[in-house]
């Protein structure tokens, strides 16, 4: 099993000698390698069982950095870099030829990132390569928020995690890029659209439904739990699922006369920052409980809310 502990020495080491090493992010756990390095990356598809076609983000400690591997940044893209960045944003950006074709599933344009959490940025310091890592999940479920739930599902794969505590965000970078001087944002994320607009002006939605797409992290069905997850209106939950256990997934103030069931409140005072934090971890909870099905409600369709349903709608396959 990973050995999970504090020490970035440990963790420099591993990825020095092109071993894979769990590392906290404000937003989720990833699984890093040497993002320079084919070797490294390769053992990333390999024990997420992720398809090659798939890119990876690559993260770095600082906007200086990303000269090294990227060609140029358009002028509304770095200002948000220099207004976001250490946060919960990942960049498209033309990327050079340092970079594998491997991380970047043989496109043009690399998706950078400055993850905000102190011990993952001592970490980049410390190197002299980026990362490259994808959520430490096993292609497709729900992305780990601990470093527990990476041991749980990687951990007999790898051989260290640094334990960098709770995702203080919960909910994957937003992915923001440019074409013909538009600016499009391609996954929701834990950056709300409001923010970027507030710095860019209005921005154009790409975010892609279909089962063919460019980037799986935009699949139909992904960040999905195991049991069945429905989507539905709570109140009327007696009725359709007579004689099941169910898990459900609230926000805001909630009872029901329903008696067989786990309650999950994302954020009783519907706190949507304490909702994305609360989500996937309860979605795991409730998928390793003895619930026969999970259901939940959408959230308001604001701020985080628009990541958080994207999330909820991935998950039902919907
Ligand atoms: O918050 C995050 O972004 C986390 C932490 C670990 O940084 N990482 C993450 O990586 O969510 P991953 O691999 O689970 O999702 C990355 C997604 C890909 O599935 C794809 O949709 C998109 O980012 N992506 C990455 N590079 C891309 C590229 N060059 N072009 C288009 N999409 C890209
Ligand atoms: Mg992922």
């Amino acid at each position: 099993m990973a050995q999970i502990n504090t020490d970035i020495l440990t963790a420099k080491h591993f990825l020095e000698t092109e071993n894979l090493v769990g590392i906290p992010t404000e937003t989720v756990y990833g699984l890093a390698a040497n993002a320079l390095n084919e070797n490294a990356v390769a053992k990333i598809f390999e024990v997420k069982e992720r398809p090659t076609f798939d890119p990876l983000i690559v993260h770095t400690h600082s906007l200086a950095s990303v000269y090294k591997f990227v060609e140029t940044i358009n002028p509304k893209l770095l200002l948000l870099a220099q207004t976001f960045w250490p946060g919960p944003l990942t960049l498209l950006l033309p990327k050079k030829n340092i970079i594998p074709n491997l991380v970047t599933a043989g496109l043009n344009r690399v998706g950078v990132r400055v993850p905000n959490h102190p011990l993952t940025l001592q970490l980049l310091k410390q190197l002299s390569f980026p990362l490259a890592a994808p959520s430490a999940n096993p292609f497709g479920y729900i992305s780990p928020t601990t470093a527990k739930h990476v041991q749980q599902q990687l951990g007999n794969k790898i051989p260290y995690i640094l334990e960098g505590g709770n995702c203080s965000v919960g909910l994957e970078s937003t992915i923001v890029g440019e074409e013909n001087n538009e600016i499009i944002i391609y996954r929701l994320g834990g950056l709300s659209v409001t923010d970027i607009e507030t710095i860019v002006g209005k921005v154009t939605l790409q975010l892609n439904q279909s089962s063919n797409p460019n980037a799986p992290g935009q699949l139909k069905s992904h960040y999905a739990p195991k049991k069945i997850f429905y989507i539905t209106n709570l109140d009327e939950l007696a009725q359709q699922f007579e004689n099941k256990k169910l898990g459900i997934i609230c926000f805001g103030e909630y009872s029901t006369s329903y008696r067989k069931c786990v309650i999950k409140n994302l954020s009783p005072t519907q706190n949507l920052n304490e909702a994305a934090i609360n989500l996937f971890n309860f979605m795991r909870e409730l998928d390793e409980s003895d619930v026969d099905l999970i259901v939940c409600n959408y959230l308001p369709q604001h701020g985080l809310g628009l990541a958080i349903n994207d999330r909820l709608k991935r998950a039902a396959a919907l």
